[in-house]
């Protein structure tokens, strides 16, 4: 939906519990861009795409379902990587649900190729789709989509 007075269509792009601490955390598997040069990479590839994104990241769930409430009728899109909540937050998976928005899932490594535990996602059902393994390039390609989608390209 674009609110009255926007001219650029708005993309949320939401980054779920300890991708804060990205560049410090575990970077064999995550990478070692921080946080802001990957929502600098966001903001160019927006800018590219003639599109608005609005980046946020939070550790804690209750604030992530608020962020995607308040935005409901402001946000075309929404690209989440919901981190550790993707593989048990229903609460999430609900709030996704209930904003009936395109969503695009993103991880930064591979999900399938370390625990099992990580194999399982609640949230790739009610996605359009998701993109994992390709690093911080991820946020990029789903922009790029989403992008697509909203301008009813498809
Ligand atoms: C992650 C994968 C999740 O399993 C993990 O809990 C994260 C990051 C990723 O981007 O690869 O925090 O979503």
């Amino acid at each position: 939906m674009v609110e009255k007075g926007r001219m650029k269509k708005l993309v949320a792009v939401i980054h779920g519990p300890n991708l804060n601490f990205l560049g410090k955390r575990e970077p064999d598997i995550y990478g070692i861009k921080t946080l802001k040069e990957i929502n600098q990479d966001i903001q160019k590839k927006a800018s590219d795409l003639n599109i608005e994104v609005i980046t946020f990241q939070s550790n804690h769930e209750g604030e992530i379902v608020d962020f995607i409430q308040n935005g409901y009728d402001k946000y075309s899109g929404i690209v989440i990587n919901p981190a550790g909540l993707t593989h048990y937050s229903i609460v999430l998976r609900d709030a996704l649900v209930s904003v009936k928005l395109p969503v695009i899932e993103v991880h930064l490594s591979n999900i399938f190729d370390r625990e099992e535990f990580r194999e399982l996602s609640v949230i790739t059902q009610i996605a359009v789709g998701q993109i994992c393994g390709l690093g911080a390039n991820g946020y990029l390609y789903a922009l790029e989509e989403i992008s697509e989608i909203i301008s009813n390209n498809r």
